[in-house]
Formats: structure tokens, sequence, C-alpha cells
């Protein structure tokens, strides 16, 4: 597929045909993302992939991490929706930052400014999986409403570093139209002499 088609044509999915992936699709989703380019190479992204039963546990954690924000009288914007659209979702991958720490620890500036790099690179690996699986006629949402159950979820896929989202992947059961974009005019300028 063409990839300008692939960009243009990619939307964020919120319902799932009940079809799972196959396995190579996984593995050629996967293999997209980890060609993203990286600060120094570093390649700081890891992968944790959430399939079959699992799927159902990881939901009920992000339930009961929606739930204690509501007790405590939170806002919870979106993420019952994200709830619901991660229980249709087949697959859902999560990404790490290897080298990253949890938000609320203390950074220093040399931190921050690599946790900046590093976290541009993942955002290049999970546009990648997202461009892939558009590729692969495959539906994908970013999602970073994971964020309300952070430290239980970690816990749960039992990796370390920082985490920065999950992409929940499968057959699209809706063809939503084009979200509206910003104008270039409006975010972006131009510096020439022969302006
Ligand atoms: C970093 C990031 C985090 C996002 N988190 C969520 C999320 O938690 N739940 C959700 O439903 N959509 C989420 N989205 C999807 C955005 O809402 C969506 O990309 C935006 O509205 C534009 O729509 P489009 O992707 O169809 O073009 C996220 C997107 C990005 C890039």
């Amino acid at each position: 597929m063409d990839v300008l088609k692939a960009i243009a044509g990619r939307r964020s999915i919120r319902k799932f045909k009940d079809k799972p992936i196959p396995d190579e699709a996984i593995q050629a989703i996967l293999t997209a993302a980890i060609q993203a380019p990286s600060g120094k190479n570093r390649q700081p992204w890891r992968f944790v992939v959430v399939t079959g039963d699992k799927c159902a546990e990881m939901v009920r954690i992000m339930r009961e991490g929606i739930a204690e924000k509501e007790a405590r009288e939170e806002d919870i914007g979106s993420t019952k929706g994200t709830a619901r659209a991660m229980e249709e979702a087949p697959v859902t991958v999560f990404v790490f930052n290897q080298h990253g720490v949890a938000p609320w620890l203390e950074h220093s500036v040399d931190q921050t400014f690599k946790d900046v790099v590093n976290l541009q690179s993942i955002g290049a690996a999970i546009q990648n999986m997202a461009l892939a699986a558009q590729g692969l006629g495959i539906g994908s949402l970013w999602i970073c409403d994971v964020f309300c159950a952070y430290e239980e979820l970690q816990e749960w896929l039992g990796e370390e570093g920082q985490m920065v989202a999950a992409m929940s992947f499968g057959y699209a059961d809706e063809s939503p139209g084009a979200r509206p974009r910003k104008p270039i005019r409006e975010v972006a300028r131009w510096l020439s002499d022969n302006t």
C-alpha cells in the first residue's frame, strides 16, 4: 500500500469484529515497530502483547483503576469508552520506555532530555505499527487512557521502565470519517529569504 494512502486512510478504531488477528500479522506489525528510527539507535522500546484470555484480565484492571478514580471524584474522561474498545480488540500491545522512569519520580534535566528523545523514538515505533496495521487491513487505537491504572497494569505486565502507551488492534467494525485537522497555515510557518 502507498504510504500516503495508508496515512490518509488510518483512523482510530473503537469497534472491533470478533475475529482474531493471525500471528503473522502481529509479527509484521512488531517488525514495522522495530524498524522505526531512534535517538542514538537506542531502540528504547519494549512491547508486551496481550491476547486471548489475558485481554479480559487487562480490562478488569483498567476498570478497577477507573472505579478508584471515580471514587476519588477525579475526571475519568474517555477512559470507560477506551476500556470498552480494548475489551473488543483481540490484541493490545503495551509499549514501554525501557530507560524511562515513572512520571511521579524526580527527573534530572539530563533524564528529561533523554526521555524526550526516547519518547519521540517510541512515538515513531507506535505510528509505524498503526500504518503497518492499516496496510494489512487491520484497525488500531492508540491509547493513553491506560494511565488510569498505571501502576496496576505495569505490575500485572511485569515490565520495568516507563509505560508510554498501549495500542489495540483488530478488524474494524466501524468506518469513522476523518477527524478535523487544523490547516497547515495555522500550524506551520515558513522562514525564507523571498517573503
Ligand atoms: C498519544 C495518543 C493517545 C491517545 N489516547 C487515546 C485513548 O486513550 N483513548 C481513545 O479512545 N483514543 C485515544 N487516542 C486517539 C485520538 O483520540 C485520535 O487519534 C484523534 O482523535 C484523531 O482521530 P484519528 O486517529 O481517527 O485521526 C490517542 C491518540 C494519541 C496519539
